[in-house]
């Protein structure tokens, strides 16, 4: 089932992405989409590689669009123009620590879905959270999951609050993880790998532990331990990631997320 005639307002890495994920999924085609972006370097580029059609006209890209996926960073959201659209049309807004409210306030607009999508979205395996104000329709409700579930796993919550919370652990996340793959990378290369086997080895590795847990019905604990035998290589690198709080730093690093993510949706 096609999601319908689509407008993308902003067309950066976010909504690039959420293209690219629909046409793959065939739940839409390169002529469903118009798109609305301001820098015209990246607009040339999305004509060129995407094929889409592309203005900076935001009343020309939503006219008779089903729904409106919102891309733009939260601080562009005061640069939209209200009073374009009707009860019909779904708006979906990606933009992080944005409320609902805002972008009704913002739009004029009542039929507001707040997602949070994270960029492994790029390649399917995105983990998106989102809510919808009660004056969505089943029937939009119902567009939107279809929409959102192209990026990867989909998952609604019914408490806004929610969405700032995934906006900390899912939406941040993939920035962690990628600093840890840089750091055991260059460390790797520190004790002797190259660095074209330490980037496929710590991805590796990466990839199939994190494969393993969610196979595993074990806490992570619990697969910790069963790789740390007593006075042993594994015991003595944990030991260090205890020393210099690495349990603590992620902890704090969700916490200042969450933090920031609340104050963003507090004018
Ligand atoms: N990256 C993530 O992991 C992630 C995850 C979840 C949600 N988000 C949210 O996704 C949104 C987009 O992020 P991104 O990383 O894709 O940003 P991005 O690459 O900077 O894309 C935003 C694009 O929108 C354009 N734009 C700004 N105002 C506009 C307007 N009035 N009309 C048309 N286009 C306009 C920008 O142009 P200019 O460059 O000229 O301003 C830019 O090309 C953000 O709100 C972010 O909070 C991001």
């Amino acid at each position: 089932m096609s999601v319908g005639k689509i407008a993308v307002v902003g067309g950066g890495t976010m909504g690039a992405t959420f293209v690219r994920a629909l046409t793959s999924a065939g739940l839409a085609q390169t002529a469903d989409f118009q798109v609305c972006e301001a820098l015209p370097a990246r607009a040339q580029t999305l004509r060129d590689e995407l094929g889409l059609a592309v203005t900076d006209s935001l009343p020309e890209v939503v006219d008779k669009a089903e729904l409106i996926y919102l891309s733009v960073k939260p601080q562009d959201l005061g640069s939209l123009a209200d009073g374009l659209l009707d009860e019909s049309q779904l708006v979906v807004s990606i933009l992080a620590g944005i409320r609902l409210r805002q972008v009704q306030e913002q739009l004029s607009h009542s039929r507001v879905v707040r997602a949070m999508p994270n960029t492994p979205a790029q390649v399917g395996r995105g983990y998106t959270v989102w809510t919808a104000d009660a004056g969505v329709s089943d029937e939009q409700r119902e567009r939107a999951r279809r929409a959102l579930s192209a990026m990867g796993q989909e998952l609604y919550v019914s408490d806004e609050a929610a969405i700032d919370r995934a906006t900390a652990v899912s939406g941040s996340g993939p920035a962690y993880v990628f600093m840890m793959l840089e750091a055991l990378t260059d460390a790797a290369v520190q004790i002797g790998v190259s660095r074209a086997e330490a980037r496929r080895m710590v991805l590796e590795t990466v990839i199939g532990a994190a494969e393993y847990a969610a196979a595993s019905e074990a806490h992570p604990a619990e697969l910790r331990d069963q790789v740390t035998s007593p006075a042993g290589t594994t015991a003595a690198g944990v030991r260090v990631l205890e020393n210099r709080g690495l349990r603590a730093a992620l902890i704090e690093a969700v916490a200042a997320a969450h933090a920031r993510a609340q104050e963003l949706g507090s004018p």
